[in-house]
């Protein structure tokens, strides 16, 4: 992989190379070319496993020293049979939900363009754009806490970039950052006008864009109209009066 670059937030970002693919439905759309290679599981288990560095010498020191390389165990990531599953996994949504949104395709440029007209009203409403299918799909993890699955989901998307920057793609000029994983924490009270919130903050904060501003003055003009887009469904309320 090429050496990461700042761009102008101050995020470190990895510029794209693209790579040729075995899986014919992926070839030709740079943002899963530009993806790290598909792994097998003996790769998966190499990169995932971390073991800190330590020297038999290091027994002899002084009990205050040795206490503080005990620390070390902390970073110890032992890859199971279960994160070789969680890293198929996510490799396969990552690839599946970029299927369809290939930047070359007109279909997927149209479907932007849509939408943008209908975010600002132009044109149509959010529920029918039939013009776009989703690829994308998900998953959930469930398990006792302590078992290990904060840290293995953080572990696996250490593996990707989480933004690379596109300049040119073959013959074209394709000058876009690709935001690869996003990570965010359920909101305290569980909403998603909070999940919104804490979206745009992230992808702001990475990119330096200035999303959150715009949603919210955009939200602020609609609710003067009296409609809301950025509700919060926690709390069921008549649609479109909304007024916090
Ligand atoms: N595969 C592993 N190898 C080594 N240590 C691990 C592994 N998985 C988890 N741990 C350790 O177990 C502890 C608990 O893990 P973690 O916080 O990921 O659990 P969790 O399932 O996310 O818990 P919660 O549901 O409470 O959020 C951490 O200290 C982590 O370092
Ligand atoms: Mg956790």
């Amino acid at each position: 992989m090429m050496d990461k670059l700042k761009i102008p937030n101050g995020t470190l970002a990895v510029p794209a190379e693209y790579k040729e693919q075995v899986i014919p439905e992926c070839s030709g759309n740079p943002f899963i070319e530009a993806l790290p290679p598909i792994l097998n599981a003996e790769e998966a288990a190499e990169r995932l496993a971390f073991y800190p560095p330590y020297h038999p010498q290091e027994r002899k020191l002084e009990s205050h020293y040795r206490i503080h390389m005990v620390q070390r165990l902390f970073q110890i990531f032992q890859p199971l049979p279960v994160h070789l599953d969680l890293e198929s996994r996510i490799s396969r949504l990552l690839r599946q939900g970029y299927l369809a949104r290939n930047p070359l395709k007109p279909q997927f440029l149209q479907h932007l363009k849509k939408s943008d007209e209908i975010i600002k009203g132009i044109n149509g409403v959010l529920e029918t754009n039939e013009l776009f299918r989703t690829t994308a799909s998900g998953f959930s993890i469930v398990g006792v806490s302590g078992m290990g699955k904060s840290t293995a989901v953080n572990q696996i998307l250490r593996m990707y970039p989480q933004v690379i920057i596109h300049s040119r793609y073959k013959e074209t000029k394709f000058s876009v950052y690709q935001l690869v994983w996003l990570k965010l924490d359920c909101p305290f009270d569980g909403s998603i006008k909070g999940l919104c919130i804490e979206f745009f903050n992230k992808v702001d904060n990475l990119l330096g864009t200035d999303y959150y501003k715009k949603i919210r003055k955009w939200t602020l003009q609609r609710r003067q109209h009296g409609e809301c887009y950025l509700q919060d469904r926690s709390e069921p309320r008549p649609w479109p009066a909304c007024n916090r």
